[in-house]
């Protein structure tokens, strides 16, 4: 494989180390996600959606979801809503809360979002969509980029038009996911648009959608010409893959993890999930989560079964490290699925 220089990136002002983005996931990319992909080597993380009315109307648990830590900047936040007037007043908040970037999600498909105007319905309002992103780029001087799917029902004429708009409107990138709203997540991402988005506008175009592997990174890269690339469903359980991507395309090889990296990677993701919400609630969200990072390892299966009533902090890092030191004796870690 011919090697690349590995790229640094920006979007806007902000600079990024390399071009490789942690997805806005809900529920999922909270602050220890966030730190953890940081650490993987993402060069960009993201919050999860955040409800521009919710921030607006001061609530509590809202505002909560904008809490940061240095160790893991540069930030994008991602806001979603349909009232130009709300959102902008959002994204001011965000920016006055530190982030160093604001998104606009116009590409989530659930229902309770879409009803209200907001999500993908924007694409299929592109005057309100334009309304949305003029107001919010007169509101914050940050960078700006939005989100976006391939469409509402058919991938392609949509999103090169949401691209131009929001490009004319002086947003700093565009990040496309193209999917219709429709597929959902089904289906395969159109990364031929992505390329398509790419030679129509003169910003930076971000691609996401159906990278598992770090191979998949480059080869979007490659195929679309995008100048990022954006992960989600596979950081899950292996925010390794941001730091392979970036060094396959500077070098032509990664590395693998090493159990020591994973036992390390489950210990502070337990950390700080603990310190984010306590350990009651930490440990709830714990018992579904720390078994991503197991996924096809030897011992996985028994390894849930383990955490699946987890109680406390010390009870989770002694099964992880029972874990490892079963697999570590046991020869086979990392070795054949069970
Ligand atoms: C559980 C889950 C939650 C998601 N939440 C958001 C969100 O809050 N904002 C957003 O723009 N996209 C959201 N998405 C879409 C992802 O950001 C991403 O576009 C999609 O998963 C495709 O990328 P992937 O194949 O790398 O996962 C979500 C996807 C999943 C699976």
């Amino acid at each position: 494989m011919t090697a690349e220089v590995s790229m640094p990136f920006s979007i806007g002002s902000i600079r990024l180390a390399n071009g490789t983005i942690l997805a806005p996931l809900a529920g999922i990319t909270n602050l220890p996600m966030r730190l953890l992909c940081k650490a993987g080597g993402a060069g960009l993380v993201c919050s999860e959606m955040i409800s521009a009315n919710g921030l607006v109307r001061g609530s509590a648990k809202t505002a909560a979801m904008l809490r940061s830590a240095p160790a893991e900047r540069p930030l994008s936040v991602q806001i979603f809503g349909a009232d130009p007037v709300v959102m902008a007043e959002a994204a001011r908040m965000v920016a006055e809360a530190g982030a160093d970037i604001v998104d606009l999600n116009f590409g989530c498909s659930v229902r309770k979002v879409v009803k209200t105007g907001a999500g993908v319905a924007l694409m299929r309002d592109p005057r309100r969509a334009e309304a949305v992103l003029k107001a919010v780029r007169r509101a914050v001087s940050i960078p700006l980029t939005v989100k976006m799917r391939s469409g509402w029902t058919v991938s392609g004429e949509q999103a090169l038009e949401i691209a131009t708009i929001a490009e004319g409107c002086g947003v700093d990138a565009v990040i496309i996911h193209p999917r219709t709203a429709g597929q959902g997540f089904s289906g395969h991402a159109d990364w031929p648009l992505i390329g398509r988005i790419r030679e129509r506008t003169g910003i930076p175009v971000v691609g996401n959608g159906d990278i598992v592997t770090p191979e998949d990174g480059l080869r979007m890269r490659r195929e679309t010409g995008c100048a990022a690339v954006m992960i989600g469903r596979a950081a899950m359980g292996n925010p390794w893959i941001f730091g392979q991507i970036d060094a396959l395309w500077a070098t032509g090889a990664h590395r693998p993890v090493t159990p020591a990296q994973r036992r390390l990677a489950m210990h502070r993701y337990v950390s700080a999930t603990v310190a984010e919400y306590g350990e009651t609630v930490g440990c709830r969200l714990l018992r579904s989560r720390l078994g991503w990072f197991v996924r096809g390892l030897r011992g996985g299966s028994r390894f849930r079964e383990r955490i699946k009533h987890l109680e406390g902090e010390a009870e989770a890092l002694a099964v992880i490290d029972g874990f490892f030191d079963v697999t570590a004796a046991g020869q086979t870690f990392g070795g054949a699925p069970d």
